[in-house]
């Protein structure tokens, strides 16, 4: 079998689901591993825009199959949601969506603790996506979680959500002050629940062996990005799963793959944008970041809220290299850097007097870094009608180049523009 493992290499928001729906036209099946609906991920298929959240977006490709892991945190509300956008647009699902037995769900109440825990954070608050994705990953984490299997089971369901019940509402009540939960509310929204996943859950990891042994090629989809990864990203301003690509060993039911061909592919904008709180070095907080937001479109797509832009900074992608063990990269959103004059890349950090080469795990430095620019000269042409490499201005050639070589990893694909065909192989 052949792998590719497709990652976010920034703070999220790079472009992963366009680059997936590009690859995914020679792929037998797409696997998230990690994450929940906290994911945005967008894909234009001609003028029709979709944004899936939780279900890959190899389903927009017929032939293709797709499984969501055991790494996953599902939300059956908002699974049925996806589901009725795809089905209304004419996408069958029926055959080819899998949800792993021992993936865990998000039920309301952890969308409502997500939103106590920030609101009582106040100022501290990380901004989440209000998903429910930290509350999920601590009941896994607690062993009070349930799993798709659970759900499925009614005594064990009913067991695990009144136990859980007591604890969640001592900390509505006594922690947060806010009204307690009522259990047979609670049991009724379980059981729809379970209905909605019933008809998908199954088994995955045979198919993935199966699949192995036909030599077939598998694509896997990360969300979110490495510096909001739980261990590596800007802690405590992370997401609470392991977007890294290390997540799929654990994520996917796949082991240590070393089966074959194996390709880790990080996707990084050509700058760069983070949502929500916490430390971003290179933010322009003016008239540049404002004109990166308008051409790059830089909103939300599971929030709305506009995304905070800068510079490219290499420092945190040469970090992001390293602890995702990247192979190759796509640079996306060339063409929204057409017609700068300059352009800016941190390639240092200046700290209290000293230069800094490599990301600093300290959160206070992460805030108070100076990024050293080199500047590129512009170019001032049009990119997003590009298709080969030589058809990029040499200025944008020699831009891609520099990040080639400061990260020491190939520019395997450029992305000039929303749609399909805009894309250059390298
Ligand atoms: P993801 O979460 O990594 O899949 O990225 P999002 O979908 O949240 O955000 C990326 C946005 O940029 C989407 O609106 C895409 O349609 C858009 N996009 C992707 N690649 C390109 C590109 O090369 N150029 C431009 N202009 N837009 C792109
Ligand atoms: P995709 O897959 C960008 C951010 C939130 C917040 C932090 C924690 O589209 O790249 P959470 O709800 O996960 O507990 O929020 O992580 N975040 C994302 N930012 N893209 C995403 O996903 C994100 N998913 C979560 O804004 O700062
Ligand atoms: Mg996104």
């Amino acid at each position: 079998m052949s792998v590719s493992i497709v990652v976010g290499a920034q703070w999220g928001d790079e472009g992963k689901g366009k680059i997936i729906d590009v690859l995914s036209e020679n792929a037998s099946a797409v696997l998230r591993y990690q994450g929940g609906a906290n994911a945005g991920h967008t894909v234009y298929i001609g003028e029709q825009k979709y944004v899936l959240h939780l279900i890959p977006s190899g389903i927009l490709r017929p032939d293709v199959v797709c499984f969501i892991g055991d790494g996953v945190v599902l939300d059956p509300i908002a699974y049925q949601e996806e589901l009725d956008v795809l089905h209304k647009a004419g996408i069958r699902t029926e055959g080819r969506l899998w949800v792993s037995p021992r993936t865990h769900i998000i039920l309301p109440y952890h969308k409502r603790l997500d939103m106590c825990a920030e609101k009582r954070k106040g100022k501290k608050k990380i901004g989440t996506t209000g998903r429910g994705i930290g509350p999920a990953y601590m009941d896994k984490y607690s062993r009070m979680g349930l799993r798709a299997i659970d759900l499925l089971n009614e005594p064990i369901r009913r067991e695990r959500i009144l136990q859980n019940l007591e604890m969640k509402n001592f900390l509505l009540t006594s922690y947060y002050e806010e009204t307690p939960l009522d259990p047979e509310d609670i049991l009724q929204q379980a059981a729809a629940c379970a209905d909605i996943l019933k008809p998908y859950v199954r088994e995955t990891i045979p198919d993935l062996a199966e699949m192995n042994a036909k030599g077939r090629h598998l694509l896997i989809e990360g969300a979110q990005g490495a510096m909001l990864d739980i261990d590596y990203g800007s802690y405590p301003y992370v997401t609470s799963s392991h977007p890294v690509a290390g997540g799929t060993f654990t994520g996917s039911g796949l082991g240590v793959y070393s089966g074959g061909d194996m390709r880790l592919l990080g996707v990084a904008k050509a700058y760069l944008t983070r949502v929500g709180n916490g430390p971003f070095p290179t933010e322009l907080d003016d008239e540049t970041g404002r004109m990166l937001r308008d051409r790059g479109n830089e909103y939300g797509a599971t929030t709305g809220r506009p995304r905070r832009c800068g510079w490219l900074d290499l420092v945190a992608l040469k970090y992001s290299c390293l602890v995702n063990g990247l192979t190759h990269l796509a640079i996306t959103k060339l063409d929204v850097l057409d017609g700068f004059d300059t352009l800016n890349v941190a390639v240092a950090y200046q700290y209290k007097g000293r230069r800094l080469d490599f990301f600093p795990a300290d959160l206070q430095a992460q805030e108070e870094v100076t990024p050293v620019y080199k500047s590129f000269k512009g170019w001032q042409k049009d990119t997003s009608t590009c298709r080969e490499y030589d058809d990029l201005p040499d200025a944008a050639r020699a831009y891609l180049a520099y990040i080639a070589e400061f990260l020491g990893i190939p520019v395997h694909i450029v992305s000039t523009g929303q749609r399909r065909d805009q894309i250059i192989f390298v």
